[in-house]
């Protein structure tokens, strides 16, 4: 507390400014990657989002536009046709939407335990998203909502939406129920070991995607930072502004008055108000019409009177040893005078003393 009271006004207002400034800045970067993050967080599920979005109208294309139209072709040609499957079709247009640089690390996957294409087979993470599927279908069937979540994949970071594959049609099971009741052609192609015996009515995969959210995460931090920056340039530009401002506004103005309180104390003023150039400065200041030039004003009134007063003082000092002067002068006349008169009275004696010898002879 008293080194807060040594500080100069200057030093205390950029000390307090730059407190000021400081906790405004941790609580705004604060409250701003709270903000960014949540924005990403939501620009990151929105993607995915519109991915999925996208590959469920690919999927229903495939079943509802190419599927009819290949069906007559299945069963003639040995080698299954993998095109009329609508997994097959999303996972060839999402390829190529990965194979754009900037997808790259994207992926989608029709991710189910015992798949009829290995690719498809669940992992660790999508395993257990379908026995929690399968737990919360076997509690409620009619209330399964969506799974998201934050995930590290060989990629990095990744956000990922999961959605929960459910047979709900009977036809399906004709390729993915019992291997005898199966295209050749699908035998021919995949094998009868894998993608049978699946269930009617229950979670059986998961159809999943993961986007890339270091990225997003990244751009947000660098907008904050960006912000921060731009924050930390103008608070710094605004106190070097007021600092300029105080001093220009007040310090300067208050210079000659305390100076001249200093020259008052000290009786160092200059003989003469016109060569006494903290006066001049005060001239300057008391023109103006703030606080500032009023007790300016004040201290120039006050500085006349002191000089006022000396003069007045110096010319009464002049007054009495004028005074002293002459009655010492006076004095000596009068001293004058008595010894003149002693004199007389000494030379009379001694004429009588010589008149009485004189008489006695
Ligand atoms: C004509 C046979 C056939 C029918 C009918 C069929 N599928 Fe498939 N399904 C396949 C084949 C073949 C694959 C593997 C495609 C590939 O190579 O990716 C597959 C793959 C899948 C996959 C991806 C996981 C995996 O096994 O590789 C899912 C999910 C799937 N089918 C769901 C369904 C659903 C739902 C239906 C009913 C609407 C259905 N299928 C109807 C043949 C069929």
């Amino acid at each position: 507390m008293t080194m807060l009271k040594k500080l100069k006004l200057a030093h205390k207002f950029t000390l307090f400014l730059s407190l000021v400034f400081i906790a405004s800045i941790i609580i705004g970067g604060i409250i701003l990657s709270q903000v960014s993050y949540h924005q990403a967080e939501g620009q990151v599920a929105y993607n995915a989002e519109l991915l999925m979005k996208m590959m469920n109208s690919v999927k229903s294309y495939t079943n509802t536009e190419v599927r009819p139209l290949l069906d007559p072709l299945v069963n003639k040609q040995p080698k299954f046709i993998p095109q009329t499957i609508a997994t097959y079709s999303a996972r060839k247009i999402f390829e190529s939407i990965s194979n754009q640089s900037e997808y790259q690390d994207y992926l989608y996957k029709d991710a189910v335990l015992n798949p009829t294409n290995p690719e498809d087979k669940a992992n660790e993470l999508e395993t257990e998203l379908i026995n929690q599927f399968n737990q919360e279908f076997s509690e409620d069937p009619n209330n399964i909502q969506d799974k998201y979540d934050f995930t590290t994949t060989e990629t990095g970071e990744s956000f990922y939406v999961a959605r929960p594959i459910i047979i709900t049609d009977q036809t399906c099971l004709k390729c993915h129920g019992k291997p005898e009741a199966a295209p050749k052609s699908i035998i021919a192609s995949y094998g009868k070991e894998n993608g049978f015996g699946w269930e009617l009515n229950k979670p059986i995969g998961v159809q999943i995607i993961y986007v890339p959210s270091e990225q997003i995460f990244q751009k947000g931090r660098d907008l904050s930072s960006l912000t921060i920056g731009i924050f930390i340039v103008m608070f710094t530009i605004a106190i070097i502004l007021i600092n300029l401002l105080i001093k220009g506004i007040v310090i300067d103005k208050i210079r000659p008055m305390s100076r001249l309180a200093q020259k008052i104390r000290n009786d160092e003023l200059s003989p003469d108000p016109m060569t006494e150039p903290d006066i001049q400065k005060l001239e300057k200041v008391a023109k103006n019409g703030d606080e500032l030039g009023h007790l300016a004003r004040i201290f120039e009134q006050m500085a006349n009177a002191i000089y006022e007063r000396k003069q007045k003082f110096a010319e009464q000092i002049e007054e009495l040893t004028l005074k002293s002067q002459e009655s010492n002068r006076a004095s000596d006349k009068m001293g004058k005078i008595a010894y003149f008169k002693s004199l007389q009275k000494k030379a009379k004696s001694i004429r009588d003393k010589v008149d009485d010898s004189d008489k006695t002879k």
